[in-house]
């Protein structure tokens, strides 16, 4: 098949692919197997995922029983619209969701199940619209963010996000809500340090607020760890519960964005509940299906279900595909998974080891900062250690670690702008949870090798 492509395109030398590529100048290759933490090309080369794709393969590639199960599935009912029917998988992955959230989620919270993250970020946007105009308060509709932050790709969720580069297109079609800034230790945007900074990043929310017409928001969105952008930047302590008292105080719903951080992968099910605050909303994504179908799913806590059902009782909202019986259906045998094997657990350790062989690379005098939790790892690469000041934009550093550290067989996710939204890089190790010591070690040897080659001395 491979084969007659190539042909039909008139050769190897020509670009020879129909697909859309994320870039039309780079060429890739053909993913041909996944085992375990290993993806295998086409051409029998071997590859540690150390980046879980981009955070999204938790219990690892290949795994023969989640197939099985979707494609008992899909012979017994692939589909059933939502507006005619409910399916056994969506309902029972739903229970099992909320019985992972905090408790405002389970006594009472529901499911709304999308195909991936963005589609969850829309309907959260749209359905903390709805519970203000259910509960009477109708002028309420924006969404605060952050600066330096994604929620996606759509143009709703582009709106809240602050990643500079991927909002720059597409500007004049997204409308401001209004950002606040990040937080983001590293590079604090107030040139403070904590903890005499006295969250001065959180405080940045309350100010927000009262200068910027509190009675029209609607919602705080936020990313627990700054995935993508910031390469897992961690929250000091006592942010996470500032910014939730200040939503609380405000009559703001708090959207928790875990698609990234969510269903494991800092060490509890939800990176929430290592600060014990109860969003209004959660969003999860990646991880939920860890890769074997397109799934989403917004957690609603009973607060916000109870409005809508007290209310008109309809959502005002909807997709063909939402709560498919085949992507849930892969939830539900990803997480019988996740448990039968202990790996929610497996994350502290594996974490451990993870930053333990980082400590390899941790003196190197272009290695600025190592940080995130369980394994949503980041590594971010200054020209000079002291000033923390990053490299010109234009010498592309994550880029060219990412190319160096895949030359020795190890994937991992490359971002620049984490200081300014241009400038700053940085690589997001996201590994499977099932990553063992062995290629903890082989991940820390990488980059080592990588650095070697990208800062020859
Ligand atoms: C925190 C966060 N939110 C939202 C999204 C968007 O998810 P998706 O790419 O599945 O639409 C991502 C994807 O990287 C993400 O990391």
């Amino acid at each position: 098949m491979r084969a007659s492509l190539l042909q039909s395109c008139g050769g190897l030398d020509m670009p020879t692919s129909g697909l859309f590529s994320r870039n039309l100048k780079k060429t890739f290759p053909i993913a041909a197997r996944g085992e375990g933490c290993w993806i295998i090309d086409e051409s029998g080369r071997r590859y540690l995922d150390a980046a879980g794709q981009a955070a999204v393969v938790s219990i690892g590639h290949g795994v023969a029983e989640i197939g099985q199960a979707m494609a008992e599935q899909s012979a017994q009912l692939a589909f059933a619209h939502t507006s005619q029917f409910h399916n056994e998988p969506a309902e029972k992955l739903a229970v099992r969701l909320l019985a992972l959230a905090p408790a405002n989620f389970r006594n009472g919270g529901r499911v709304y199940f999308t195909c991936g993250g963005s589609e969850a970020t829309e309907t959260a946007i749209k359905l903390v619209r709805q519970y203000h105009v259910e509960t009477g308060q109708p002028e309420r509709y924006r969404v605060i963010s952050r600066r330096q932050s994604y929620h996606g790709s759509t143009l709703g969720a582009m709106s809240v996000s602050g990643n500079v580069a991927r909002r720059a297109p597409y500007a004049p079609l997204i409308p401001e809500w209004g950002h606040i800034a990040p937080c983001f230790c590293y590079h604090c945007p107030f040139n403070k340090t904590f903890p005499e900074c006295e969250l001065a990043c959180a405080a940045d929310l309350e100010t927000f607020v009262r200068e910027h017409q509190t009675e029209t928001a609607a919602a705080f969105i936020f990313e627990p760890l700054v995935g993508a952008t910031l390469g897992a930047a961690v929250p000091p302590d006592g942010y996470v519960a500032h910014i939730a008292e200040t939503c609380r105080k405000n009559g703001i719903l708090l959207i928790a964005d875990e698609i990234m951080t969510g269903m494991g992968r800092t060490g509890k099910p939800f990176a929430v509940q290592h600060w014990g605050i109860e969003p209004d909303l959660i969003l999860v994504g990646k991880g939920v299906a860890s890769g074997y179908a397109p799934l989403g799913a917004v957690l609603a806590s009973a607060r916000v279900v109870d409005a809508i059902e007290g209310g008109s009782g309809t959502f005002t909202h909807g997709f063909t595909y939402q709560a498919h019986p085949v992507c849930t259906t892969a939830g539900n045998a990803v997480l019988d998974c996740l448990e039968t094997h202990q790996l929610f657990e497996r994350v502290g350790t594996a974490g451990k080891k993870l930053r333990e062989t980082l400590a390899r690379v941790e003196g190197h005098p272009h290695v600025g900062d190592i940080r995130g939790m369980g394994l949503l790892v980041g590594v971010e690469f200054v020209r000079d250690k002291a000033t923390r000041e990053p490299f010109p934009k234009s010498e592309n550093m994550a880029e060219r670690i990412r190319q160096a550290a895949t030359a020795e067989a190890v994937l991992t996710y490359p971002t620049q702008g984490c200081v300014d939204g241009h400038r700053g890089d940085h690589i997001l190790l996201a590994p499977p949870f099932t990553i063992s010591e062995q290629e903890c070690a082989l991940v820390g040897q990488a980059l080592v090798s990588a650095l070697k080659k990208v800062f020859p001395s």
